[in-house]
């Protein structure tokens, strides 16, 4: 039986349309769109409508939640006191009301040059503000990635997608390991890559688990 979820926020950051990670996010939000009919169903695609980067404004209303001691997102907006500080503001807020209002976050990402995009590492730093806490969501994270990083394999110190937003969330939003889940799409450069066409049965066989997986998820939540 599905909780009592009302609302989801689903993000993308996969440059192209035809995307494993897409593909992942999309079979949880699918699954939890038919389980939820009355949920509130909110899309984000951060690669076709990227969000700008932090500006200086947007450190002066950082600074001035830290120095003011603000954790209450609601009064981040005393901050503001510039008309520069207004226009980083009108960025943040509606990103800000998005997420708050979420009790679940699907991220749909890509592996970058070992980490997350660009375009994704833009929507965190506009939203991320000093002791920020977002307990209470669930946050699941749907990857792809062209190689093999899982635990055991000779490339998996050199995983600073799943890791990084594993420390983020638990290290900053407060979120416990048992609120967040990562499912994803390996090996997928075995695809492109004739030095990795013996790895095409792992990578299908990666891609199945991880549609069932999400399927599963997007259902329960
Ligand atoms: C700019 C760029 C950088 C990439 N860097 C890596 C990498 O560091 N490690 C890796 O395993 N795959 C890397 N890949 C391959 C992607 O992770 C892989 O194609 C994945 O499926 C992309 O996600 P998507 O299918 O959702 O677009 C990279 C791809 C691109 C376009």
């Amino acid at each position: 039986m599905p909780t009592t979820a009302q609302t989801l926020l689903h993000l993308d950051a996969s440059a192209r349309r035809r995307s494993f990670s897409r593909e992942a996010g999309d079979a949880i939000t699918d699954a939890w769109r038919l389980s939820h009919p009355d949920g509130i169903y909110v899309h984000r695609d951060l690669a076709r409508t990227p969000v700008p980067q932090i500006d200086e404004a947007w450190t002066e209303l950082c600074d001035y939640v830290l120095e003011h001691q603000i954790t209450d997102i609601a009064r981040y907006r005393e901050a503001v006191h510039t008309p520069a500080q207004a226009a980083a503001w009108e960025v943040i807020e509606p990103l800000l009301d998005e997420l708050v209002a979420a009790d679940v976050v699907v991220i749909a990402t890509p592996m970058y040059n070992f980490s997350i995009p660009a375009s994704l590492k833009a929507w965190i730093d506009q939203v991320t503000f000093p002791k920020m806490s977002l307990a209470g969501r669930r946050f699941v994270v749907a990857y792809a990635r062209g190689g093999a990083y899982g635990p055991g394999t000779p490339r998996h110190p050199h995983d600073h997608q799943e890791r990084y937003l594993r420390d983020f969330f638990t290290g900053h939003f407060a979120i416990p390991e048992e609120a967040m889940t990562f499912l994803g799409t390996e090996l997928v450069n075995s695809r492109v890559d004739p030095a990795l066409a013996s790895r095409r049965e792992a990578h299908n066989a990666s891609r199945v688990a991880a549609l069932a997986a999400a399927r599963e998820i997007g259902r329960a939540l």
